[in-house]
């Protein structure tokens, strides 16, 4: 089979009704908690992508029994110290940033060591940013330069530790949790704003975590659990997927998108913020509390008019997988949009503020780059009647999905590499595409 996809043709008008597939984070975390539960715990609507499967293929390795039905998932858990696993063990983390750095906080007790590999991409990616707090509470790890492979080796005598985390990442924050939910004594984190769900399934959990939330600063303190009741879980559907069809729409004039049952917790919905400030119609319908997580039906209308943004950087954190795609938004608004303080954009699946500011050049906008910030020189009239290649982009699935809704919206012969990548997160994405192109 091709890797490569060649888009053509613009998408015409649509007023259609979709669902994404669960939620990536959530998945991941619901794999992760089961897996040290005591007892069995059930998933509904688990997202089938190459990250989660990852992370089921993980705790098996770890002596968890796993079965799974489609997107139904059993995970059978034997308790906070319950992973039994031969010497030499390898884990693979695949593409998965969530699970290589979150796995290492639930294996901060163990007593053999475990190497963890993972692909090309994520090889690349730095974990001395987890592998320093895990070490002051008593982990070994030793890495290839800063990143995979590491090998990991953990400790009978833990130290809870204060830990700051600057960089507004959740997969360090949530690391730390996990190891502080086996570490005696009470584990301090002051973090810098990024998603909650770690922290809500602990809520949940009835585990012992507090948060204090300040205006820039989580505050959250952890103390070792006893046990972990199993969870039942019905996945919302995934934001980050939803935003590629929600920016398809908005850059399509008379469209209009339902997305059903998509979780719309505060700290993931930058993309959503981000876009009414630049003069899309977005509303929630049917919202409700499930277990914690909001979620909601979103509606999305075409935008006549889009306006450039200087966006404030507080929405960096809730939009932070969504830019490249928020960047087409920008392309086509009137005036110079400017998006600061993101360089930890240039540290995900591949350098993406510099894969935005590529792509747009390709298409023949303006833009100004540095480490940490683009401008954004916006033409409404953008219309696309070239050809134009994206490959060699370290497959990131986000980069792919970007080049495909540019291609329905702007225009153009594109011939788009590694079709492969939607794997990852989104292995449905291109059949939704051709639902919306149905009845064209
Ligand atoms: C994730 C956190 C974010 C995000 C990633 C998923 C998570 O990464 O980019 O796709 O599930 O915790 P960082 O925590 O590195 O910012």
């Amino acid at each position: 089979m091709s890797k490569l996809i060649i888009v053509k043709k613009k998408i015409t008008p649509f007023n259609k009704q979709i669902s994404v597939s669960g939620d990536k984070s959530l998945s991941i975390r619901w794999v992760l908690f089961s897996s040290i539960a005591t007892g069995k715990s059930k998933a509904y609507n688990l997202l089938l992508s190459e990250d989660v499967l990852a992370a089921i293929n993980a705790v098996k390795k770890l002596g968890v029994k796993v079965k799974l039905n489609n997107k139904f998932c059993t995970i059978e858990g034997n308790g906070l110290a319950g992973y039994k696993y031969k010497k030499n063990l390898i884990i693979d983390a695949k593409n998965s940033g969530t699970l290589g750095r979150l796995i290492m906080g639930l294996l901060i007790d163990t007593k053999h060591k475990i190497k963890i590999i993972g692909d090309k991409s994520l090889s690349k990616r730095d974990f001395y940013r987890i592998a320093k707090p895990l070490e002051k509470i008593g982990a070994i790890i030793k890495l290839k330069k800063k990143g995979l492979p590491l090998t990991i080796l953990g400790s009978k005598n833990l130290i809870p530790i204060k830990y700051f985390e600057k960089k507004g990442s959740a997969q360090c924050k949530s690391s730390i949790i996990f190891a502080g939910l086996k570490t005696p004594g009470k584990t301090i984190i002051k973090a810098k704003k990024s998603r909650n769900h770690t922290e809500l399934l602990c809520k949940y959990l009835k585990l012992p975590l507090k948060v204090k939330i300040k205006k820039k600063y989580d505050y959250i303190e952890i103390n070792q659990a006893k046990k972990i009741k199993p969870l039942n879980y019905n996945i919302p559907s995934d934001i980050s997927s939803s935003a590629f069809f929600i920016v398809l729409t908005a850059l399509s004039k008379n469209s209009k998108l339902v997305i059903k049952n998509t979780n719309i917790n505060p700290s993931r919905i930058g993309v959503i913020n981000i876009l009414k400030r630049m003069g899309v119609k977005i509303q929630f319908k049917n919202q409700k509390n499930y277990k914690g997580e909001q979620i909601a039906d979103i509606i999305v209308h075409g935008a006549k008019k889009l306006k450039s943004i200087n966006c404030p950087s507080k929405l960096n954190s809730g939009a932070i997988d969504e830019f490249l795609v928020i960047f087409l938004v920008a392309a086509k608004a009137k005036g110079i949009s400017y998006f600061k303080d993101l360089a930890e954009l240039n540290q995900k699946e591949s350098p993406r503020l510099k894969w935005g500011a590529k792509i747009l050049s390709k298409i023949g906008i303006k833009t100004i780059l540095t480490e940490s910030s683009i401008k954004i020189f916006g033409n409404p009239n953008l219309e696309i009647n070239k050809k134009i290649i994206i490959k060699n982009y370290l497959k990131d699935h986000r980069v792919f999905m970007t080049s495909v809704i540019a291609a329905l919206s702007f225009g153009g012969e594109w011939h788009i590499d590694d079709k492969d990548s939607i794997k990852t997160s989104f292995p449905t994405f291109l059949n939704i595409i051709n639902d919306l192109k149905n009845d064209n």
